[in-house]
């Protein structure tokens, strides 16, 4: 039979080999369980006399406590052990530079609309939106252009039924504009919008372009109103000394008629492979609103009249930006889209 002081050495030396949780929890039990040495222990009391059992059960009490205490103590040592090789671990260096977001930028085209649209609000402009799918009547009829007309074939289109096509220029909402607005003249606004046109895409070709039309209706508007605006907008898009060049030029909803150049940007008008040669290099197109198109509005033409002019964004941004060929302005390049990080 085990004495006290055996159970008390075995158990001492056992929790002292006991170098994890583990084994310490599994000692734990082995030890001080319903089926553990001290409980064998306390069965020794049977067999002792009445007078010496209270001293023997103080006895084994007290190495229980003993032993109860020896072990919390090396369960806590463990876990703060255990916590510290954790944070040892798991060092943060606060030091180092932390993960960088990548921030978007605007596209190009988003960048050349805003600049124009920022202008020409800041000179009282409203902006005013069309549908992308466009009856002909707006699209056609109302800019002068009747059915079988063979200026109809410059813009060969996409029909969406007889009667709806998706619009082939921004000059659609000036007629509609047009339309809402002939009670409430004068009229100055600036239409933004996606166009199509059925063309073979290349270089300069896109079936998907973006125009920004203005247009300006009152009393004594001259094709000099026009030009002065042209001109104002060209120096705050490409710089102090932009000059342009207005050209006669034939659209059926203006009379007269211009189209309007940038002195090329590349050889400042000596003459380069960019302009073909010419120093020039076409913006946009422009006029004196058709007498006509202001009547089929409800517009007394003899009273009123104005200008209209239609630019085209992508070509403004491959101006400024010298992007040379506008399909990458719609395939989305990043490593184009990136660069544009810097303008704004
Ligand atoms: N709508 C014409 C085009 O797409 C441009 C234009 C607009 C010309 C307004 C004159 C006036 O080519």
């Amino acid at each position: 039979m085990s004495s006290i002081h055996d159970i008390k050495e075995e158990s001492l030396q056992l929790l002292k080999d006991a170098d994890n949780l583990e084994k310490l929890e599994k000692l734990r039990v082995e030890i001080l369980g319903k089926k553990g040495l001290l409980a064998d222990l306390m069965k020794q009391m049977r067999d002792l006399d009445k007078d010496e059992r209270p001293v023997f059960g103080q006895k084994v009490n007290d190495l229980k406590q003993e032993l109860e205490k020896i072990i919390r103590e090396k369960i806590s040592s463990f876990i703060e052990s255990e916590m510290l090789k954790k944070l040892s671990e798991e060092k943060i260096d606060i030091t180092l530079p932390g993960a960088s977001l990548k921030h978007g930028n605007k596209h190009p085209l988003t960048l050349m609309s805003d600049a124009i649209l920022e202008l020409y609000t800041s000179m009282g402009y409203t902006v005013v939106k069309g549908p992308e799918i466009e009856l002909d009547k707006y699209n056609f009829e109302r800019a002068n252009i009747p059915e079988n007309h063979p200026a109809r074939e410059m813009q060969d289109t996409f029909f969406v039924d007889v009667e709806r096509l998706l619009r082939t220029h921004t000059t659609a909402i000036q007629t509609r504009v047009l339309e809402s607005e002939s009670n409430n003249l004068p009229i100055k606004v600036i239409c933004p919008g996606k166009t199509y046109r059925r063309d073979d895409d290349d270089a300069t070709h896109s079936h998907q372009f973006i125009q920004i039309e203005g247009l300006l209706i009152d009393e004594n508007i001259k094709m000099t109103d026009l030009k002065g605006t042209l001109e104002v907008m060209a120096t705050h898009l490409f710089g102090d000394d932009q000059k342009i060049r207005l050209r006669p030029s034939y659209f059926q909803f203006t009379e007269p008629s211009v189209e309007v150049d940038l002195v090329c940007f590349n050889c400042k008008g000596e003459g380069c492979s960019v302009c073909k040669q010419t120093g020039w290099i076409e913006l946009l197109g422009a006029g004196m609103v058709h007498p006509k198109v202001l009547e089929m509005a409800g517009i007394d033409s003899l009273r009123y009249s104005g200008f209209a002019f239609g630019l085209g964004v992508d070509r403004a941004v491959m101006l400024k930006y010298g992007v040379k060929d506008i399909r990458s302005l719609y395939t989305n390049d990043v490593r184009l889209l990136d660069m544009f990080d810097r303008f704004d």
